[in-house]
């Protein structure tokens, strides 16, 4: 008897443990491949397995998996039927759970007690992280001052993160910032500061150019309510002809601005850091208090952010002409900023990811 021949006899008792099990409907049972497997099963002789109701579903796996019992020539047409009828089960199997479903639904809505009026149980929503939110905020701003935004890779070379930066390999000034080394000899570090893609930005692009970089960095600090050993900064730097200070005082004062919706009074005083001359600690006037309070330390102004005139070293080593170009540069420090912003007591908090600390600022 050939296969076409053994279709027209489907087997009576297996339809029925079809209905049984799957409520798969008759068109589906009456699938012809439903009997062909069936009667390879017989000749392999796995028929006993697939009796048994909770086996019939996966009856092309039974068959599949006995296929080394068929004929080599038989096989291939064997293994289509089977997938194809596995696909066709899966469907349906799907269409009943859908069925399902909607039964259940129907049967609650028209049960007693139902209340069309009740609000519907709220989904749970996610939000922005904090320092996200302040990240896109800065983001929008300068990017309408016509600032690029770029991005650097996390693990540096030290090439980056220190020596094209005016800060070689015996300077003290490597003491400044405490260190994650990636390997023995110290050719790869966790970036330290974002100024690594100051290096990267001038090899990169031609002058002139504006840029922003936010992002992770790194350092091996005793950690403490202001100090976390990964923390955000953001990177500013603009690299053109004749640029001077108050254009550094002026881009400053207009991030404030975007910052705290006002105009925030700033003062520069002398700061060291060897990829800037002069360098400078930009402080700005408390803007949560006229007479001194616990977040200014009484003093009236709050540390911002380290800034200064680009090192004509640094620009050397980008092969830029520090006598055409110059510019100015700024390391904020992101997170102590969202600090001061949504008025967080401790940096650690930031990172720690937990969900009761986060809810509050969605
Ligand atoms: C730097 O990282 C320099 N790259 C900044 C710079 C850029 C100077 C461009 C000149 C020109 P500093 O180590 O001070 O500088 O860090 C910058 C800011 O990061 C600090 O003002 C502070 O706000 C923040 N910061 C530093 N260490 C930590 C820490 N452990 N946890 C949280 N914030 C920190």
């Amino acid at each position: 008897m050939g296969w076409q021949d053994e279709i027209q006899s489907t087997d009576a008792q297996v339809r029925e443990l079809f209905v049984q099990v799957g409520r798969f409907p008759p068109e589906v049972i009456e699938d012809p491949r439903v009997n062909l497997i069936h009667r390879f099963a017989q000749q392999a002789g796995v028929l006993a397995e697939i009796q048994r109701p909770e086996k019939l579903l996966d009856l092309s796996g039974i068959v599949l998996g006995a296929i080394g019992k068929f004929p080599a020539e038989k096989r291939r047409e064997i293994g289509a039927l089977s997938n194809a009828w596995k696909q066709r089960a899966l469907a349906e199997l799907e269409r009943i759970r859908i069925a399902d479903e909607d039964a259940l639904a129907q049967a609650e809505r028209s049960s007693a007690g139902f209340d069309a009026t009740l609000p519907a149980v709220r989904a749970e929503r996610g939000s922005l992280h904090p320092i996200t939110q302040l990240t896109r905020e800065l983001t929008d701003l300068f990017h309408a001052m016509g600032f690029l935004v770029l991005d650097g890779p996390e693990v540096e070379t030290d090439l980056h993160n220190f020596e094209a930066l005016n800060i070689p390999k015996d300077h003290p000034a490597r003491d400044m910032q405490d260190t994650f080394r990636c390997d023995p000899e110290g050719k790869l570090v966790l970036r330290t500061h974002t100024s690594a893609v100051q290096v990267r930005a001038m090899r990169r692009l031609k002058p002139p150019f504006r840029a922003i970089v936010p992002g992770k960095v790194f350092r091996q600090e005793t950690t403490d309510a202001s100090h976390e050993h990964t923390f955000h900064q953001m990177e500013g730097l603009v690299i053109d002809k004749h640029i001077s200070v108050a254009h550094l005082i002026s881009t400053m004062k207009v991030l404030l601005r975007g910052v705290f919706g006002r105009e925030i009074e700033v003062r520069l005083r002398p700061g060291y850091f060897p990829f800037v001359e002069p360098g400078f600690e930009l402080d700005a006037r408390c803007p949560f208090c006229k007479a001194g309070c616990r977040v200014c330390k009484q003093s009236t102004w709050i540390e911002l952010l380290p800034c200064g005139m680009v090192h004509p070293n640094v620009l050397r080593a980008s092969d830029i002409d520090p006598e055409v170009w110059g510019g100015f540069a700024f390391g904020l420090g992101l997170s102590r900023l969202v600090m001061l912003r949504f008025q967080i007591d401790d940096v650690r908090r930031l990172l720690a990811g937990d969900l009761r600390f986060l809810e509050q600022f969605s």
